[in-house]
């Protein structure tokens, strides 16, 4: 049996190995540089920043400046993934490009108020990777008329606005719809997971198809980061 088929229940257009994204969300803000670094020293594959513009959900966060800083500290190379969970993604798009994210996703329960599709291509167009991020409350099917458009779809396993939330685990079941739907069509975007996840977790969300994990509590306040990275692949 070929050795993908051992690792993966995904076929090898997805990837065969788990990605950790660590949340910045959940570092120590006075020393953000520093603590790019150590979650790339500990083995992350990502680094996750979580943008919060107080209206869209109930916290505000950072914008594209501070982006623009860890993209300056973290080392070269490091992939930096945006989470945008603000009410104008297209309007502050721009300044997000500029600060060097290598991956931008804009919440779907933002269709009508803002065009999705123009946002996904300047997105791509801006040479960044284009997502799709939903929220336990939104239908899965919310996402269908976008899927051949995705590089990455976000399901969220927490209501967004705070770390340390416990996992919701009738989350999986968007993911196994998602995972069935690339099978079936072939779509190349790959699945991440966002809230409440840790060692315990991870599994269910590799059997379920997600191929990214996002940790902010379990990863930054860990005793042993790389322990805590190590356990979740
Ligand atoms: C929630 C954010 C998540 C969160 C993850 O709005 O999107 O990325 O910070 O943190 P934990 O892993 O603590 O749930
Ligand atoms: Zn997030």
């Amino acid at each position: 049996m070929p050795i993908f088929f051992i690792l993966s229940g995904s076929p090898l257009c997805y990837n065969t190995r788990m990605l950790i994204a660590p949340s910045m969300l959940a570092c120590d803000f006075s020393q953000i540089g520093y603590e790019a670094n150590r979650a790339i020293n500990a083995g992350a594959d990502w680094l996750h920043l979580d943008v919060m513009d107080g209206s869209f959900v109930d916290n505000i966060s950072f914008g594209p400046d501070i982006c623009g800083v860890i993209r300056k500290a973290a080392p070269a190379g490091a992939f930096l993934d945006a989470h945008l969970m603000i009410d104008e993604p297209l309007h502050y798009l721009p300044r997000f490009l500029k600060a060097g994210m290598d991956m931008i996703s804009v919440h779907v329960e933002r269709e009508g108020a803002v065009d999705l599709h123009a946002t996904l291509a300047a997105i791509r167009e801006g040479g960044a990777q284009a997502a799709l991020a939903l929220n336990p409350a939104t239908p899965v099917e919310r996402l269908l008329p976008y899927l051949s458009e995705l590089d990455m779809i976000l399901v969220m396993s927490v209501v967004p606005g705070f770390g340390g939330q416990s996992f919701m685990h009738d989350m999986l079941n968007k993911v196994r719809f998602l995972d069935e739907q690339r099978k079936q069509h072939g779509y190349k975007f790959i699945i991440q997971m966002d809230g409440g996840i840790g060692t315990p977790q991870a599994p269910l969300c590799r059997e379920a198809g997600a191929d990214c994990l996002v940790a902010g509590s379990s990863t930054f306040c860990a005793p042993d980061m790389a322990a805590a990275i190590a356990s979740m692949k």
